[in-house]
């Protein structure tokens, strides 16, 4: 099967590529990327207006499975990974079991490939249970495939543990991804502390929670040499700790997840528990920093923190409704509408940071497209306006601040080993099957 996709303009970050010509794809790979006549196809894709991209890369997902597979499944969230354009996920740990013993993880990978329309690589946790008082057997967990360890959800306060951590980590050079949040002062707030916070009666996440702990592990990396990564960067302090640390060589990366970059805190009066998610949105200035450090390099990717939650469990009050949303479905019109449409990420810059880079973050060997390579393709349209409507998600959840926002740019065909797994052009005939266990 020969399918030429023409008229588009492609772009692929890794190799600077960005200009109007083909794509051809044969037996799941990139043939040729030039101007191959449609008579060698047996298939044709117009993209004429249309972005023809890798497909993206999310490296920060939470597809529930095991163990809270009401909210997520990881079929159903590659449902929703598929129609976000993406065609490759790292899947956090927090699961039941979470994912903390090789058993586990070759359990979710197999799955992965079994049930999931995309690639999925999974992370694994730094300590048994996410409780943070045993280490897991890192080596045998990097050894058995899992890309980033990550207590993702926590963060691991006791330094002794957190030392030998950030040594084995350096020793298999891999990356520790960390969510950072002092829960000594933390406690037990639900939004940003500040005016609203107040205003709703809820005690407050500081800002300086999550500092502190960006401070201190950008320390440990540079004590120890090891990778480290920064999860979903909120505030403007921390951007600029990431700058410095980056300014003076340590090895850190960070990202910033769509809602971090477009809602402040003032979203929880309008939608309640569907805007609390940890760390939390916060001020326009935060949402700001979080942009520019999107837009200076300080932030190396988007991610989207896509954590699905039911939406009886999001109808608890806001001191008991769980933290997170979902993201996958709402990131590239969110970047796009967010970062392209006004001017701070030209097209290129906004797919890099949601293609290669992520994928250099993490080590992986997707998030390019050239010829030889796998066809795992996203064909993005850039002007298409839409609303969103959490009814039509792929995702087993609709935990989303974002309904009935206008936003402009969506992902209209995605494609995994050249086969179209999500088509959202005029009359398409969707490949997906319904959403069963
Ligand atoms: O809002 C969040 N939800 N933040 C996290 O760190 C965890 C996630 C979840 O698992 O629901």
């Amino acid at each position: 099967m020969k399918t030429l996709i023409v008229n588009g303009t492609v772009i692929d970050p890794a190799s600077g590529l960005n200009r109007r010509t083909n794509v051809l794809v044969e037996d799941g790979r990139v043939a040729q990327i030039g101007n191959t006549p449609s008579s060698a196809a047996d298939r044709v894709i117009d993209a004429e207006g249309l972005l023809v991209v890798p497909g993206l890369v999310d490296i920060h997902v939470h597809f529930r499975e095991p163990g809270f597979t009401h909210k997520e499944t990881i079929h159903t969230g590659s449902l929703a990974a598929a129609a976000g354009g993406f065609t490759a996920v790292v899947c956090m740990p927090n699961t039941r079991p979470a994912i903390d013993t090789v058993e586990t993880l070759a359990q979710v990978l197999e799955t992965g490939r079994r049930d999931g329309l995309v690639k999925l690589f999974s992370s694994a946790a730094i300590t048994y249970g996410i409780e943070g008082s045993r280490l897991t057997d890192m080596e045998s967990l990097h050894q058995a495939g899992a890309v980033t360890f990550t207590d993702d959800g926590k963060t691991v306060m006791d330094p002794h543990l957190l030392y030998e951590a950030f040594r084995r980590a350096a020793e298999l050079d891999v990356p520790i991804s960390s969510h950072c949040e002092d829960h000594r002062l933390v406690d037990r707030g639900a939004l940003n502390r500040g005016a609203t916070s107040r205003r709703l009666g809820d005690p407050g996440i500081p800002a300086l929670g999550e500092e502190l702990i960006i401070a201190r592990d950008i320390l440990f990396a540079e004590e120890t040499g090891a990778r480290l990564h920064i999860q979903h960067v909120s505030t403007a302090r921390g951007v600029q700790l990431i700058r410095e640390a980056k300014a003076r060589g340590v090895r850190v990366t960070a990202e910033g997840a769509p809602h971090h970059f477009t809602l402040t805190d003032e979203q929880a009066l309008i939608s309640g528990t569907l805007a609390k998610v940890n760390p939390p949105l916060r001020t326009a200035r935060d949402v700001e920093a979080v942009a520019q450090g999107l837009r200076d390099g300080t932030l190396d990717a988007i991610a989207t923190d896509h954590a699905p939650h039911t939406l009886e469990e999001k109808s608890l009050p806001l001191d008991r409704a769980p933290f997170g949303m979902v993201g996958l479905e709402t990131a590239v019109g969110l970047t796009f509408t967010r970062l392209v449409h006004t001017g701070l990420l030209t097209a290129e810059q906004a797919i890099a940071k949601l293609t290669s880079a992520p994928a250099a973050v993490m080590g992986l060997p997707v998030g390019r497209l050239a010829a030889g390579l796998d066809a795992d393709i996203a064909i993005i349209d850039p002007q298409k306006e839409w609303v969103v409507d959490p009814q039509t998600f792929l995702s087993r959840s609709r935990n989303t601040p974002f309904g009935g926002m206008r936003l402009t740019g969506k992902t209209v065909l995605t494609m995994v080993r050249g086969d179209i797994i999500y088509d959202d052009r005029e009359g398409a005939d969707n490949p997906w099957p319904a959403d069963a266990d």
